[in-house]
């Protein structure tokens, strides 16, 4: 059974940064989401990781490190990557560079290229810098299920299976991080929507960036690993809407839970036997949205309903990476039903 311990404690992060030295895992949290970390140059340590998760070999994993000279031991920069970095690091951007010799292929599924992140979060700055690792870390869920933003989601679906979680309250973004692949210099391809839009880092690189728009079928995985199409999926079947509210079916006998963004109209809460209203912000702010909705979602999933109907985000800044999600979210519905 996992300790979750406070990680506001110099001597826990001493106890963590050690357990990982001595090529344990720990959980601990991002600026984005609770990660699940592991020494990145110690494959026995990287193996636990992939088994805890119970996440394929196939989908890599991202490193997290404490700088970009500590990056630049791991990967190729060129000009680009190094604007990127020193505009957005740390922060919740992930880039994806040609790797040195030094990472285990385990961590890059055998590719050629290395996702690399350098974190905003005080905590996993400190683990960082106390430890002296590289850590590969992935988000801490089980492999296929809703990203933690809270140490006690970790507890819950994981915490049988890890020996330190470092507590460190609810993460700020609660959507994983921007990635970036500069794999192919001359075309800089944004592989996952996320908290630092796509605007931002055009206007950071001065050109366009090509946007990754295949569709979330196993094909697509292979040809841009993590793009898979169960992600981030609650049990409950879930399916998106402009408005919840109307695509409710009176006749089917089922019990909706109609999942808002922010909070709707007094005109649209009309009482409804068979539907329940949630939202995720009582402010029309989709940051706070964004910040609330994978919490929100874990606690639909255990209520009983029948199917989950969610709020269609307005397409542009934070509601692009709230789309991405929410409709993989969606997937497993979508194939379940045929469509
Ligand atoms: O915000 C985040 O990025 C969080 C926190 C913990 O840092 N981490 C996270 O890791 O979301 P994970 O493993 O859940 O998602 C990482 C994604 C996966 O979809 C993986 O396939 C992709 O990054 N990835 C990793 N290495 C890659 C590479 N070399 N090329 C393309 N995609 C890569
Ligand atoms: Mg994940």
């Amino acid at each position: 059974m996992s300790r979750l311990l406070s990680g506001e404690k110099k001597a826990h992060l001493i106890q963590a940064a050690n357990l990982l030295r001595s090529g344990g895992i720990v959980a601990l949290p991002t600026e984005t989401v609770y990660g699940l970390a592991a020494n990145a140059l110690d494959e026995s340590a990287v193996k636990q990781v992939f088994a805890v998760k119970g996440r394929p070999l196939l989908d890599p994993l991202i490193v997290h490190v404490l700088d970009q000279s500590h990056a630049e031991t791991l990967a190729v920069f060129n000009e680009d990557a190094r604007k990127l970095s020193d505009s957005f690091w740390p922060g919740p951007l992930t880039l994806v560079l040609p790797k040195k010799k030094c990472v285990p292929d385990l961590v890059t599924a055998g590719q050629a290229t290395v996702a690399l992140r350098c974190p905003a979060h005080p905590i996993m700055h400190a683990v960082l810098e106390l430890s002296g690792l590289a850590l590969a870390a992935p988000s801490a869920n089980p492999f296929g299920y809703i990203s933690p933003t809270q140490a006690q989601h970790v507890q819950d679906s994981l915490g049988e299976q890890i020996d330190i979680i470092l507590d460190g309250g609810s993460c700020e973004h609660g959507l994983e991080s921007t990635i970036l692949s500069l794999a192919d210099p001359a075309h800089p391809r944004l592989l996952r929507p996320g908290p630092i839009d796509c605007e931002a880092l055009e206007h950071c690189l001065g050109r366009e960036i090509e946007v990754f728009t295949g569709n979330t079928d196993d094909s697509a995985a292979q040809l841009a690993p993590g793009m898979l199409s169960r992600h981030y999926s609650p049990r409950t079947p879930l399916s998106l809407a402009v408005s919840p509210r109307a695509a409710v079916n009176l006749h089917s006998g089922q019990r909706y839970a109609l999942l808002y963004l922010c909070k709707p109209t007094d005109s649209d809460l009309l009482q409804n036997p068979q539907a329940a209203f949630f939202w995720c912000t009582e402010s029309c702010d989709l940051r706070d949205a964004a910040h609330h909705l994978f919490a929100l979602l874990r606690k639909l999933d255990n209520l009983g309903f029948d199917q989950i109907i969610a709020e269609i985000a307005p397409s542009s800044g934070i509601g692009i990476a709230l789309n991405n999600r929410l409709s993989r979210a969606a997937a497993k519905t979508s194939l379940l039903m045929g469509r």
